[in-house]
């Protein structure tokens, strides 16, 4: 399926003369150097006119709130792609938004799309609390104002050996820590999802595994690195409520249960904090969770995964990449250290 369409202005590779050859070349190398990653790495920039969010045309119409509209319009489209987009397509948003994990809705693949109807994401605010100078309870709104949504192409790689590629909108982590002004004891950040029982049924169950909040945690330097973002929007609108509206984390080397859904709390910790899955079975999920094809899980193996959408008949699977595909871009965060050990 092709959701990117090509609008009538687009440049076509034919029109393009030396000089716009070379001026998108400068616009591509100053994009990644502004994000600070190095060209080569397995990432692209679009040199092409901007896309639009009108180019998602098979994707329903969502419904944001007022503050959020002029934000999706003046997006920066495409501020990251996969290198490799023939093996990097899309995933389709219907697949993208009825195949998830959201434990707060239900423990099926199916449930968060059938129950999160019931979440009210507005009005939204966010504690930012812990070794900051800066803290405070903030609405989502203000936290957001000051940075433009980037479109990131990112491929998501579940630890259950799926994976899927989001076109996300999102803004850089990084920019809202900064922000808070991080004091010198901030090692860890630690991130927490809403309880709120009444409207979310799955922490209402007695089967549930996880002692809410869904919590999860990065290292100070994952969570400032430019490749993590809080994702508030993806396929050029906001986001659904079934994929953690109205906003969530998106760290792409990582396994997708470190991308925790619908925050509230955002702290800056010395210690370095449990996750959620790690708390359940320390011994089956680590906190670093990087996506590595040479560390299996140990009840299966993590060498390939099955790109979504797949049927028995076409299976759809894949080689694991490591840091699943961003290695040029992150592996320096983890020199010298057993990924064995720290799994
Ligand atoms: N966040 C919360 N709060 N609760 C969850 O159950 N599941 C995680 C992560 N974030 C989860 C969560 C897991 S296991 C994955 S793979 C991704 O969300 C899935 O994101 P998606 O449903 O948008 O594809």
């Amino acid at each position: 399926m092709l959701i990117k369409i090509a609008k009538p202005g687009d440049l076509r590779e034919s029109d393009v003369t030396p000089e716009s050859v070379y001026l998108s070349r400068r616009r591509f190398m100053g994009g990644l150097a502004g994000l600070g990653l190095s060209a080569g790495a397995g990432l692209a920039l679009s040199g092409r006119a901007l896309a639009a969010a009108s180019d998602y045309q098979d994707v329903p119409a969502g419904n944001p709130p007022g503050w959020l509209e002029p934000k999706l319009a003046n997006a920066e489209w495409e501020s990251v792609v996969p290198a490799d987009r023939q093996l990097d397509k899309l995933t389709p948003f219907d697949d993208a938004t009825h195949y998830n994990n959201f434990y707060e809705f239900g423990t099926g693949k199916g449930d968060p799309a059938r129950n999160a109807d019931a979440l009210k994401t507005q009005p939204w605010s966010v504690v930012i609390d812990g070794e900051v100078n800066n803290g405070g309870r903030f609405d989502l709104e203000d936290l957001a104002k000051p940075s433009r949504l980037q479109e990131r192409i990112y491929r998501l790689r579940c630890v259950e050996a799926w994976s899927m590629v989001i076109p996300w909108l999102g803004i850089p982590l990084g920019d809202v820590i900064k922000r808070a002004e991080p004091t010198s004891k901030a090692k860890y950040v630690k991130f927490e999802t809403l309880v709120a029982p009444e409207q979310m049924p799955g922490q209402d169950s007695s089967f549930a595994l996880i002692d809410w909040p869904y919590t999860e945690g990065l290292r100070m330097d994952e969570a400032m690195h430019p490749l993590a973002i809080l994702g508030l929007g993806m396929y050029g609108r906001e986001l659904p409520n079934q994929n953690g509206a109205p906003f969530r984390l998106v760290v792409p080397w990582k396994y997708g249960f470190k991308s925790i859904k619908s925050i509230v709390r955002i702290s800056l910790v010395e210690e370095q904090p449990v996750n959620s899955w790690q708390a359940i079975a320390p011994d089956e999920y680590g906190f670093y969770a990087n996506v590595n094809p040479e560390v299996d899980h140990p009840r299966w193996s993590q060498a390939t995964e099955r790109r979504l959408p797949n049927s028995l008949f076409n299976p759809n699977i894949i080689d694991t990449r490591m840091f699943n595909g961003y290695a040029e871009e992150v592996a320096s965060l983890y020199q010298g250290m057993d990924l064995r050990k720290h799994f």
